[in-house]
Formats: C-alpha cells, structure tokens, sequence
C-alpha cells in the first residue's frame, strides 16, 4: 500500500484519510489527520470496542511498548488495557523510565532503539517533556510510534478521545463553540483539541486564560482560517454561549523551578475555579469536560451536575485508544 506522506520540520508521518492509512504507521499528531472521514471510521470503529472487550479470544495485536518519561494515570492505564483486551501476549511498561539505562545517562534514540531490538514491539507508546519528543523517535526507529503526550504541544490521542465526547454527546463535530478555560501556554491537549475541531465546519473556539497563559501565537496561526477565535480573560461572559466547556489545570510542574516562577504559579493558579454557582450560568445543555487530573480547578460538587461528563471521557479514552492500536495493527 503507498501511503500518502507528510513532510514535517523534522519527521515522515503517514497523512491519513481513511483508517487503512494507519496500518504500520505512527500518530503523533493531530495534523497527520486529512479531515473529517478518517474521524467517522475511527469513532464507529471504537462504537464497537465494548464487544472487543467482551472476546476473550481477541487477537488483534501481538505486543506494545509503553515508554512513560512522564507522570500519566489515564493515558498510561488505557493504553495499557487496550492492549491486553486487544489480546497483545507482550506488554514492555515503562511507568517512569527510572529504572532503565536512562538513569545512567542513555541517549534517547539509544533507549528507543534498544526497546525495539530486544522486544519486537508493533507499537511504541512514548510520553516526554520535550515538545518534539514524538518527532525525534519516529526518527530513530522504524517501529509505528503514538505520542501519549509531548512536551506542552500535543497530545493528539486525547484530542481524539475529547472529539469523540463531544461526537457522542453533542451528535456532531460541526458549529460547535468549544469554550477552553485555564492554562493554554502549558495546556497540550487544548492545542491538540483546537486543531482537531479545526477540521470540521464552522465551529469556534473562545480561549479564556490569564494573560500570561494565554495561547501562543505560532499555535493561533496553525487555526486561522479554519476555526473562529476569540480570546479573553472574561470568563463570565462566555458562560451563556458556550456549547463545550473544556476545563483545564494551570500546570505547575511546568513555570521555572525559581523563586518569580513559584510567585507567578501563586498568582495565576486560582483564576478559574468551576464552583456550581458558575455552573448555574451555562444553558442546560452545555457540557463540562477536562481531561484530568485536576487540581482545585473544578469543585467537587459539580461533578454530580448532568453536563459534567469529564468521566465519561476516560472510558472513551479506552475505547478510541483500542480503536487506534487496533487500526495500526490490522488496518482496520
Ligand atoms: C493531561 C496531560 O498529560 O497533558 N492529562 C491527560 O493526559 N489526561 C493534562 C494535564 O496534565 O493537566
């Protein structure tokens, strides 16, 4: 099959439109995806997960890698059930790399390679600090690589987990007006999101954060053009027209390890708190979503409130992820 390629700043990634374009290939970005019917197959695809669950005599995958530089509980978790209910006979889990050659100073590309030999791995599932993390490891091995999460840049397996909420919830990935609340300077799976719903039609994205957390420019102009965005540090005044809330937590590990780093986090970390008294504010039939964990930002109270359905993603988290493996695997 001749895959049709996309010539990144610095790695080859397969452009898929249709689920077959993933055979054999990586996903680390959202911008890999050609529109809107590649998202149609994968979602029906995951619609038919729960009986995958139920097979056990499922065999779609023979093994994966799972390489967690960083901290995960959701993304790690759910890759690494999808691959057992997927029937993988090989799970390689590295929950923090601490214990491998890392510690001794092992290069990146050394350590990614090395897991290749010794594992045959179909797939490599990569975390990383570094935002171009996924780029360079699909540089130095030739086994499909996901990215699980890099750096503050993307996150591209969430996106597809949050659009897939919002499929299942709202109907449509179409004139949806996403309201996205907190740190958009740290915030990976909001940028991700945002290029997401860029594929669809006449949807808009009102982006409310702190000034000093508010969304790059080099991300902004990657949308312009395909989605309407608005930015604005008001939040009460988007309360009544959002369609989609996506709450997110100000990222502390991520302001500079000193002391103005520790006295900026203090002053921005409370901007946005969701209490049910601001929940009172949004249309019956909004939706409250974040992709976890969070800190204070959302009080626990709202989460018995009908439009919050930041739990309900984690299970769509599974299900698109088997989808995903399934589809790298088998090519469908
Ligand atoms: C997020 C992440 O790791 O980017 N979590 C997740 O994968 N669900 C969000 C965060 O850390 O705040």
């Amino acid at each position: 099959m001749v895959v049709p390629v996309i010539e990144n700043d610095v790695a080859r990634v397969a452009e898929l439109h249709t689920l077959a374009d993933l055979k054999g290939q990586s996903y680390i970005r959202v911008a890999q995806i050609a529109g809107a019917h590649f998202l149609r197959e994968l979602f029906a695809s995951a619609d038919q997960m729960p009986d995958v669950m139920e097979d056990r005599s499922a065999a779609f995958i023979n093994s994966g890698a799972l390489l967690f530089y960083e901290p995960s509980t959701r993304t790690h978790d759910s890759f690494l059930a999808a691959l057992g209910y997927l029937g993988a006979r090989v799970i390689i889990d590295h929950d923090g790399m601490g214990n491998t050659s890392v510690a001794k100073g092992e290069s990146f590309s050394d350590t990614l390679r090395s897991i290749e030999e010794t594992t045959a791995a179909e797939v490599l599932i990569l975390r990383h600090s570094d935002d171009f993390s996924s780029e360079k490891a699909v540089e130095a091995v030739e086994t499909p690589v996901i990215n699980a999460g890099s750096g503050k840049l993307h996150h591209p397996t969430q996106a597809l987990l949050d659009a897939y909420t919002i499929y299942k919830e709202l109907g449509e990935l179409n004139g949806i007006h996403l309201v996205a609340v907190g740190d958009m300077l740290h915030g990976r799976t909001i940028k991700s999101l945002a290029q997401l719903l860029a594929l669809g039609e006449g949807n808009s994205i009102t982006f409310v954060a702190p000034e000093s957390l508010s969304m790059p420019d080099e991300v902004l102009q990657t949308l312009e053009g395909r989605v309407r965005v608005h930015q604005t540090t008001d939040l009460e005044a988007t309360l009544g027209i959002g369609d989609v809330f996506y709450w997110t937590r100000v990222q502390k590990e991520r302001f500079p390890d000193t002391d103005a780093g520790r006295a900026e986090y203090n002053r921005v970390k409370d901007s946005y708190i969701l209490t049910p008294d601001v929940v009172r504010y949004m249309r019956r039939d909004a939706r409250i979503m974040h992709p976890l964990p969070r800190v204070n930002e959302i009080h626990r109270e709202v989460d018995k409130d009908h439009r919050a359905v930041y739990f309900d993603q984690m299970r769509n988290g599974l299900l698109i992820r088997m989808a995903l493996l399934k589809a790298i695997a088998t090519g469908t």
